[in-house]
């Protein structure tokens, strides 16, 4: 993904282009994330065989007006719709529509909004009706992949260390990182640097400060990693027609770690929540 920032004379940039944000700033995400986040608690209801994809997209659509925010998704680039939805052997930018959803399925909603100018991004796994447990493995590993790291993303460490992480632990289940896609920088805009890769070699790319707010949203596959765009120009299979799973939160470096910005406010970021 390419992002441009707007780079004023107040804003502190690293010498790798990354924005460093202050203190203060935090609040701003703190919000946005916590909107986005409660949205995808809020949509898990839904979610069950017969639904569709349009109709979950519809009352996010509405959710977000309703909280008097944005959404960043809805004339991105061209995109029409408040979320991405990517069921089965789509790994990202499902575009909702007339799919019906049956019984088994596994799928990932995205949602990004924009709250007071600061962008909160953040996707899950759902299963409408039963899990199977090939699929079950898959979701599991995608997410705990992801809380990996988050783990490793903190001062002194550098972005190859968090791709790393989860690539060995991805792999280490005989499953395969995505490459074609990554996570960003965002804060202000939606789409800013670095690219934040979900594989990668130790001690590589730029090294994490205080103040760097991104978003990690590794995609994993049951089966090979390659991808294709299909033919509307937004959603991305897997070639070989394996099951894809993906988890993404918008984190900030502190002196101690990372914060989550997008944790569920009802603890429902977890594999295929059910209430
Ligand atoms: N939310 C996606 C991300 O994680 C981007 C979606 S762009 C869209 O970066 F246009 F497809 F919605
Ligand atoms: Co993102
Ligand atoms: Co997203």
């Amino acid at each position: 993904m390419k992002g441009s920032d707007v780079n004023t004379n107040t804003s502190r940039l690293t010498k790798d282009g990354i924005r460093l944000y202050e203190p203060g700033d935090f609040a701003g995400m703190q919000k946005a994330g916590r909107l986005a986040a409660q949205i995808l608690d809020d949509i898990a209801e839904h979610v069950f065989p017969g639904q569709t994809t349009g109709v979950l997209d519809q009352l996010i659509t509405d959710w977000v007006a309703a909280a008097g925010a944005t959404s960043a998704t809805i004339g991105y680039k061209g995109y029409q719709h408040a979320s991405c939805i990517s069921v089965n052997h789509v790994v990202c930018h499902g575009i909702p529509g007339d799919k019906v959803l049956k019984d088994g399925d596994i799928l990932n909603i995205d949602v990004t909004v924009i709250v007071d100018g600061w962008f909160g991004d953040t996707s899950r796994m759902y299963v409408a009706g039963n899990l199977s447990r090939k699929a079950e493995r898959l979701v599991q590993v995608t997410h705990d992949a992801l809380m990996k790291g988050i783990e490793a993303a903190k001062p002194g460490n550098t972005f190859g260390d968090i791709g790393n992480a989860i690539q060995i632990y991805a792999e280490s289940h005989r499953m395969s990182v995505v490459r074609d896609f990554c996570g960003h920088g965002l804060g202000r805009v939606f789409h800013a640097p670095p690219n934040v890769l979900h594989y990668g070699r130790p001690g590589t790319g730029a090294v994490l400060e205080e103040g760097m707010f991104f978003t990690i949203e590794p995609m994993i596959n049951l089966g090979r990693p390659e991808t294709k765009v299909l033919a509307d120009d937004w959603t991305a299979v897997t070639r070989d027609k394996s099951l894809s799973a993906q988890f993404e939160h918008s984190i900030g470096i502190t002196t101690q770690g990372a914060e989550i910005f997008t944790l569920s406010p009802n603890g429902m970021f977890h594999p295929t929540y059910k209430a």
